[in-house]
């Protein structure tokens, strides 16, 4: 067995969206999401967080390649969300409200597809440097 270890690497992005629910009324909407129910949209600089933890490779000395866990961040999820409108250009949020909540969940579902399956991976999204969402199995 080779020594546990875990690997992080950040990402960026910045992308608009607006939170409401398609069957509530205006005032509804403003009540439980406030100024996040614009209908001209707003703005975040979102910060994300990769967590790789798993067995380091004895001959390599690594748990990843840092190199292809960059390209693959910056695939799936920085040029995926980057300067988009998620609610308008972004298929998983056709119908699910892009939360900080459920854009970590599709941050994690498109990342977990091409990283291997014998590492745990978990996502950390900042909506901002206050608000952030943690998502990936706990062990
Ligand atoms: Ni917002």
């Amino acid at each position: 067995m080779g020594k546990i270890i875990s690997v992080y690497r950040r990402g960026h992005f910045n992308a608009a969206h607006r939170l409401y629910v398609k069957g509530w009324d205006r005032q509804k909407n403003d009540r439980v999401f406030g100024l996040c129910n614009n209908p001209y949209y707003h703005g975040h600089n979102y910060e994300l967080e990769v967590c790789l933890t798993g067995e380091i490779d004895a001959v390599t000395g690594m748990l990843v390649n840092l190199q292809e866990l960059k390209k693959v961040i910056r695939e799936e999820v920085e040029e995926y969300f980057d300067h988009k409108n998620l609610n308008e250009q972004v298929a998983e949020f056709k119908e699910l409200n892009p939360t900080v909540e459920n854009i970590c969940i599709v941050a994690y579902e498109r990342l977990r597809k091409k990283i291997d399956p014998k590492i745990d991976l978990r996502v950390r999204l900042y909506e901002t440097p206050r608000n952030y969402a943690e998502y990936g199995p706990r062990k």
